[in-house]
């Protein structure tokens, strides 16, 4: 897992930005996207999609984490979640809880914060599962 020091912020915030731009948001006009580094090194990413029952929209952070997984899974180590214009956006509520789950222990957010200080006391599972990484995910079939 890279320091702190070694987190490409500029790549991520730049890799969200990308992201946004692929939005669907007709109806809150609000476009996001999200981008995190993998404990591999990889860099996935997403956008919000909207959906005109607003409840279903997925945020750009679902799309960022369903990334992660059909890339071959692992863990995030870090995540920026910006606009168009790249400016950072905090993570709302049910999204922390999806990075809780998705990322490292002290996943960092956004350059300055971890996911554990925006959402101190996150449910956990009492024998929550591993999360298989890319080696195990591919299996004997390479
Ligand atoms: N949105 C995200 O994609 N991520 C967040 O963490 C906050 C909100 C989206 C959902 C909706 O499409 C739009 O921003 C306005 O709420």
């Amino acid at each position: 897992m890279p320091r702190e020091a070694d987190i490409p912020w500029a790549e991520l915030r730049a890799a969200a930005q990308d992201a946004s731009r692929m939005a669907y948001a007709p109806y809150s006009n609000f476009s996001v996207g999200a981008a995190g580094l993998v404990d591999d090194g990889r860099i996935v990413s997403g956008c919000n999609v909207e959906n005109a029952s607003y409840g279903l929209t997925l945020c750009a952070e679902c799309g960022m984490v369903s990334d992660l997984h059909r890339s071959g899974g692992g863990r995030l180590v870090a995540v920026a979640v910006t606009d168009p214009e790249g400016n950072l956006l905090a993570p709302c509520g049910r999204c922390r809880q999806l990075l809780h789950e998705a990322g490292v222990p002290d996943c960092a957010v956004n350059e300055h914060t971890t996911v554990s200080e925006l959402l101190p006391g996150a449910f956990d599972l009492p024998a929550p599962r591993e999360m298989p990484g890319v080696s195990e995910r591919r299996g004997a079939g390479g």
